[in-house]
């Protein structure tokens, strides 16, 4: 399922990564904001457990996170979403899943995974700023399934629609979050209007 976030910060946020001359010092903390934001939203439905603790005047029935939480980047861009969302999560543990797009096919390409042993019993979160063709994403959702994850939320920023649906055909089970979702992709697989190359963009290397 889509969830299409809307909220005036995320909006203007947005607006400054998908400036041209925006730079990458700018573009990296906005991007952390805008996870930081979206974490309020991802988290919604996140199973709370009663417990009664001890304020300093007494005693307080309350509720804590019943699940652990694993964070997991799609580098090299989703890196630029982790701190945004592990400050407010401070238990999160932190995955990592290195894909790249082969720039004929748009293929992706799996070169590293490395993830704690919890994927099982934990909502696990996929950081990718970018659903384009939704290959990469669908790939890193299905090599964390074959590790053991049974729940799974994918977090992107911005979306073409053809990722969108890649992703409800492949994994119908995964809750999809956007910030943004764009009209189209071009025909070298880019989100168009979009912000550009992600990773280039956050890392300064174009
Ligand atoms: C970008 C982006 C996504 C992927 C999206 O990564 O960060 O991972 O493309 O495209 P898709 O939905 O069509 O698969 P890229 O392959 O450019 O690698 P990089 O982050 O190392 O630059
Ligand atoms: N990857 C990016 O970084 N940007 C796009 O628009 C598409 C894929």
């Amino acid at each position: 399922m889509l969830n299409l976030l809307k909220h005036p910060l995320l909006t203007h946020k947005l607006t400054i990564l998908r400036r041209r001359e925006t730079s990458t010092k700018v573009f990296r903390e906005t991007l952390d904001e805008i996870a930081g934001l979206m974490a309020y939203e991802i988290t919604r439905d996140l199973p709370v457990k009663n417990i009664t603790i001890e304020t300093p005047l007494g005693s307080c029935d309350t509720q804590e996170l019943a699940m652990d939480v694993v964070l997991v980047p799609v580098l090299r861009a989703g890196l630029g979403m982790v701190d945004g969302i592990s400050n407010l999560i401070s238990s999160a543990r932190i995955g990592h899943i290195g894909m790249y797009r082969d720039h004929e096919t748009l293929k992706p390409m799996t070169y590293y995974s490395k993830f704690p042993d919890n994927l099982p019993s934990a909502v696990v979160m996929v950081l990718d700023p970018m659903l384009a063709t939704g290959g990469s994403s669908s790939d890193a959702i299905q090599v964390l399934k074959d590790n053991g994850a049974k729940t799974i939320k994918l977090v992107c920023v911005v979306g073409a629609p053809e990722g969108v649906n890649r992703i409800m055909r492949d994994h119908p089970d995964v809750q999809i979050y956007l910030a943004g979702i764009d009209e189209k992709l071009n025909e070298n697989g880019y989100i168009v209007p979009g912000l550009g190359d992600a990773g280039d963009r956050l890392f300064g290397t174009k």
